[in-house]
């Protein structure tokens, strides 16, 4: 038979799942069928993306939660389990960033974005183990160049997306026996985010990592979704493990001169 990329009748579960690139992953996945689910913390984009995701003619539903808070995180995910039953695919997406050097960043601006990022995927890991069907369940996280790509004013990314990457990988071991295959999707520079107006806020510096880009432009959030998509399907059913850049070949070009860029940028800005 052949291999569609139809997710009629799965659970797709998104956290982090309300705006930007996590939720053209979320819509992506509604607009093939699946039930979908999203979390973050803030009750009304959590309703406006259900509503979208409704209106994709879907069942959709959302809870809000930090994903900083463990107990939280597995209320919402009781709920989403009670609804819809088994998750089939989960992308753990939420994230905090902001351009600063290590010496203008305090011990708790540091600690911020790796509770986010890294301790918050963990806890996605850890709320959504038990619910996921087994076998067959699909496990992405979002993580960034910067997990790989040192940059500049981005330490505090750097070491909570290497930490993301690693999570992916030990866990790709310890639930390849039960059938839960795990993986990173790494975005390059994604038009229109939020990250982007954080790390390029200006229309020229968009414009010179575009071209910094090998394809030549800057990426969307279904660029992103296809490669989820893909993954979650029979397509990747060998894959594991695996960091998946999806970024143009941007990476493979140390990200252009974004981190001297970041670097020259926030050396200008004065401090708070
Ligand atoms: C230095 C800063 C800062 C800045 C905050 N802090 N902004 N320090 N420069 N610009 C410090 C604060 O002073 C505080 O330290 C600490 O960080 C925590 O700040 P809070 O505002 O209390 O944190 P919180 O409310 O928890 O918010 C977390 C956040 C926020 C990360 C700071 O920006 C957020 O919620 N972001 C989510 C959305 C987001 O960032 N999306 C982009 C993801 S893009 P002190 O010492 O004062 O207490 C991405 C990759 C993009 O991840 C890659 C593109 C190529
Ligand atoms: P975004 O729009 O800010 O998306 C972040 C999402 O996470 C939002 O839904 C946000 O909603 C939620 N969130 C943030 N903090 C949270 C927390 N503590 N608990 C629960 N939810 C939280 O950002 P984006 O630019 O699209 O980035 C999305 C993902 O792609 C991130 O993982 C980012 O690191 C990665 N990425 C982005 C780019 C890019 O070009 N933008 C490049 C590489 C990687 P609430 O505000 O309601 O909580």
């Amino acid at each position: 038979m052949a291999i569609t990329l139809d997710f009629s009748g799965k659970v797709v579960v998104v956290i982090g799942g309300t705006s930007g690139i996590n939720r053209g992953i979320a819509e992506l996945f509604a607009a093939h069928g699946a039930k979908v689910a999203v979390a973050s913390r803030k009750q009304e984009k959590v309703d406006d993306t259900v509503k979208r995701l409704q209106q994709l003619g879907v069942d959709a539903m959302g809870f809000v939660a930090d994903v900083r808070e463990l107990e939280a995180l597995e209320a919402g995910l009781q709920l989403v389990h009670g609804r819809f039953g088994a998750f089939d695919v989960v992308v753990s997406g939420a994230a905090g960033n902001f351009p600063a050097l290590a010496n203008d960043l305090s011990g708790n601006a540091f600690k911020s974005v790796v509770d986010i990022d890294l301790r918050g995927t963990f806890h996605v890991m850890k709320a959504v183990y038990p619910l996921l069907r087994k076998p067959g369940a699909s496990v992405i996280n979002i993580s960034a160049p910067q997990a790989f790509i040192p940059m500049k004013a981005q330490v505090h990314v750097c070491a909570a997306k290497a930490g993301v990457d690693m999570v992916t990988r030990t866990l790709a071991l310890e639930w390849g026996a039960v059938g839960v295959r795990v993986n990173s999707v790494v975005p390059g520079p994604i038009d229109g985010t939020e990250g982007m107006a954080r790390l390029a806020p200006d229309k020229n510096i968009r414009k010179m990592v575009a071209r910094s880009v090998p394809l030549g432009r800057l990426g969307t959030p279904e660029d992103v979704g296809h490669a989820c998509l893909f993954l979650a399907s029979a397509l990747g059913s060998f894959i594991t493990g695996t960091i998946l850049p999806v970024d143009g070949g941007w990476s493979q070009n140390s990200c252009g001169g974004m981190s001297e860029y970041l670097g020259t940028a926030a050396a200008r800005k004065p401090v708070s």
